[in-house]
């Protein structure tokens, strides 16, 4: 069986892109691998946030990832950090990685004008981060969105990079991407994402789903109600895709560009298919929150089986190095 490795940031709550970009795939791949689902605490830390709430954020990532089907006895769900392999690989993998890959980073370039007042060496450093956690575990496939896929080229450089100097240690992955790997955000804009404000969050309520579904932005040229609509225009459309089934989407299709509808119907058909799928979601999110030590305990006995795999690896690319390799753990 081949290894899977994906990571999503504990940095607020998962929202619909993340769910039909990345999380739902997940799902859907994680027998089909030996799969590692990471919260990424340590690439967290690379932006301004309140300690004070990091394990609360984690803690609800995790219900999140499990309520939407993430399996924590079969994959390995765990938190980055509480596997101190990943930070050891990452200094590694520092002395093979050109500075100047770096810098061309988009990621790194979008972040460093976002957070201009905080650029630290571990912005820049973000991406050879994600790869030890791929290479760690020696990983062939990395399920993620669009925006990611950058960030699994350079994995690829890294591995060749560090196969070339030392030996052949690690394998060269490869992203995997949905029929839907970019979801745009509610404003219209390129990527719906939680530090634009233009997501829609997986367990809010009827109403605050709502609240931003009926204010949303449609066609432009769409202004009277009498107006023909072109739905390809038109970011709900987008989402109709994702969530109504097929039958209801020729209806809509078919209405928006008639003018048999307006975009206050079409919205309400939306509010009901988003809870339909979301609906069952929440139940559940809400119940595995009642069991913070049951979630505890399968995010200790997985870390333990991942700083195991993660140790048999540090010692291989150590004794390639001419590092002495601790024997014990
Ligand atoms: P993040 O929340 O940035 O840690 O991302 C977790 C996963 O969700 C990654 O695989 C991202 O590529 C994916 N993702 C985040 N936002 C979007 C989006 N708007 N469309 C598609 N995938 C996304
Ligand atoms: N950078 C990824 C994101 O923001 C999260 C991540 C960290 C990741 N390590 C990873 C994704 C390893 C895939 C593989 O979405």
């Amino acid at each position: 069986m081949k290894t899977l490795f994906t990571g999503i940031q504990p940095t607020g709550e998962l929202h619909m892109g993340n769910y039909f970009g990345a999380v739902k795939n997940w799902v859907m791949l994680q027998d089909s691998y030996k799969s590692y689902f990471s919260i990424v605490d340590y690439h967290a830390i690379t932006i301004e946030y309140e300690p004070a709430e990091m394990q609360k954020k984690i803690f609800d990532l995790a219900c999140g990832l499990i309520a939407c089907g993430i399996n924590p006895d079969t994959s390995r769900l765990f938190v980055q950090s509480e596997v101190p392999g990943h930070a050891d690989l990452t200094w590694i993998f520092n002395s093979v990685t050109p500075i100047g890959e770096l810098e061309r980073m988009t990621q790194y370039k979008d972040k460093s004008q976002q957070h201009r007042k905080n650029i630290n060496v571990g912005l820049l450093d973000y991406p050879v981060l994600q790869a030890a956690d791929i290479l760690i575990y020696k990983a062939e496939v990395v399920p993620v969105g669009e925006d990611q896929v950058q960030h699994i080229e350079l994995t690829r450089e890294v591995s060749r990079y560090f196969n070339r100097r030392y030996g052949d240690v690690f394998p060269e992955p490869d992203a995997l991407l949905t029929k839907t790997p970019r979801i745009v955000g509610l404003d219209g804009s390129a990527k719906m994402s939680k530090s634009k404000g233009n997501s829609i969050a997986l367990f809010e309520s009827r109403e605050e789903i709502w609240e931003k579904l009926r204010p949303a932005a449609t066609d432009p040229a769409r202004i009277k109600r009498t107006d023909p609509g072109t739905p390809e225009k038109c970011t709900l459309w987008s989402y109709h895709v994702l969530f109504s089934p097929e039958a209801e989407q020729k209806e809509i299709h078919e209405g928006c560009s008639t003018a048999g509808i307006g975009c206050i119907d079409c919205k309400k058909k939306l509010l009901e298919n988003v809870m339909n799928e979301f609906d069952p979601l929440r139940e559940k999110y809400y119940t595995l929150q009642s069991k913070p030590q049951e979630i505890r305990d399968k995010l200790d006995t997985n870390a333990q089986a991942c700083r195991q795999a993660a140790a048999a690896t540090i010692r291989e690319v150590k004794e390639k190095m001419g590092l002495k390799p601790l024997w014990k753990i």
